[in-house]
């Protein structure tokens, strides 16, 4: 017998059907139609519909719980979770906006700006090798390395590092998931000690011979002492190397597959290429590279339609709910270049909003350019599948594309 209010009434969202980890704008699409919230088996509380998702983000009294995200998973001690716990992204104000005032003078969009031709070189330089060669996976080739040259290279790590930093984050990456293998943790670990090193080892050559790189900027902040600790300084790099790899990946496959799979939407981009930033925007939409959010409300909140929030039960936002939400996007399953309304929620929003939104965005403009200038024709050779229970998804064997020369 269950009591009422403790979300027994709500429809239920079932986190561990592989089915909606394949599809999950289909899965979520009937518990968001027949309630406002939405309960999971462990009765914890789940978001669907844009509007409430985008008012409780915003909520300060919605907290982060970051360390449930890996005590889920069973891990709660050893490397990963020292390194877990000292992340910007499990800190509340007023201690977050200390650690993200640091960083974010590197993710202006001036910055951003900065770097677009050289994203568009190192794409451009990388499918060239794929033209006319059959089927190529353009994940492993393109889509996986792309993401990791840019934070690579704008925390000023030296190229011959950015294969094994890749191979590191892409482990760390496999952590946020809904169930880790013994063996999977103990790579997890292995990867952020490997991180660890290497950036120790890169703080003292900075303190040695400053450079003008984020790195720099970061040992300066350390050494001002009261405003970032050297743990926190390789915590925070790590966590930069860490969260503009997997996630943009997604972005670069998972995102770019749902283009190639609206033939129309490619053929109007090839002769009107100020749509672009408007088709990375459906990728987003139609795929986003993470699940969703996590938090716990500090004190009991209502919803908009009345329905409690009890204090500290976790409530999940699931991006794929409110970004198919027909209220916010007319025709949501229609991948619509010529929208004019809300942005995706895929980068989160309120106070943890994507500090690499930007960097992401442009990284996907310039690999939908590259391929659009490469290429006369783009298509899936291979129907990818997705891993099921990883929260940032990926897919299962990369995505393997034929690309014709223009
Ligand atoms: C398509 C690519 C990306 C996606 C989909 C994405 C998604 C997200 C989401 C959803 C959050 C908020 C998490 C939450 O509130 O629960 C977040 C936070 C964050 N992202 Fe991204 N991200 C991407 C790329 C990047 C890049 C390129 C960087 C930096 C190099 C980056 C750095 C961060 C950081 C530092 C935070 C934490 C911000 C804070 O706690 O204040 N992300 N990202």
């Amino acid at each position: 017998m269950t009591l009422p209010g403790d979300g027994s009434e709500l429809p239920l969202v079932d986190l561990a059907d592989p089915g909606l980890w394949q599809d999950p704008a289909a899965a979520l699409a009937p518990a968001r139609e027949a309630a406002s919230l939405a309960r999971t088996s462990r009765g914890e509380r789940v978001v669907l519909r844009y509007a409430e998702t985008e008012r409780l983000l915003a909520d300060p009294r919605m907290r982060t719980v970051g360390a449930r995200l890996l005590e889920g998973v069973g891990v709660t001690d050893g490397p990963l979770a020292d390194w877990w716990r000292l992340v910007m992204f499990n800190t509340n104000p007023p201690e977050h906006g200390r650690l993200r005032s640091l960083v974010s003078r590197a993710f202006t969009p001036r910055q951003v700006e900065t770097l677009r031709p050289r994203v568009r070189a190192i794409a451009a330089t990388r499918i060239a090798p794929l033209l006319d060669a059959g089927p190529v996976d353009f994940e492993a080739a393109v889509a996986d390395p792309l993401p990791i040259a840019v934070t690579c290279e704008l925390l000023g790590l030296p190229e011959e590092t950015w294969g094994v930093v890749g191979t590191w984050t892409a482990e760390l990456g496999k952590v946020f998931a809904t169930r880790l293998s013994d063996a999977q943790r103990l790579r997890c670990e292995g990867a952020v000690d490997g991180l660890n090193d290497l950036l120790r080892d890169q703080f003292s050559s900075r303190r040695r011979t400053p450079r003008a790189d984020l790195l720099t900027a970061l040992s300066e902040a350390s050494e001002a002492g009261d405003r970032l600790s050297p743990e926190e300084c390789a915590a925070m790099a790590i966590n930069l190397l860490f969260a503009g790899h997997d996630t943009t990946r997604g972005l670069l496959s998972i995102g770019f597959a749902a283009l190639l799979r609206h033939e129309e939407a490619v053929a109007r981009l090839r002769s009107d290429r100020a749509r672009v930033p408007a088709a990375v925007e459906e990728m987003l939409r139609f795929e986003p590279p993470t699940l969703g959010s996590l938090r716990a409300p500090a004190e009991d909140l209502e919803t908009s339609e009345g329905h409690i929030l009890p204090r500290g039960i976790p409530v999940h936002f699931l991006f794929p709910g409110g970004n198919r939400d027909p209220r916010a996007f007319p025709s949501p399953d229609r991948f619509d270049l010529d929208r004019d309304g809300p942005r995706p929620l895929s980068f989160g929003l309120g106070p943890h909003f994507c500090l690499g939104a930007g960097l992401a965005r442009m990284e996907a403009q310039e690999l939908v350019h590259a391929v659009l200038d490469a290429t006369g024709a783009a298509e899936i050779a291979m129907e990818p599948r997705l891993v099921p229970f990883a929260t940032i998804r990926r897919f299962e064997s990369g995505l393997h594309l034929r690309l014709v020369s223009a």
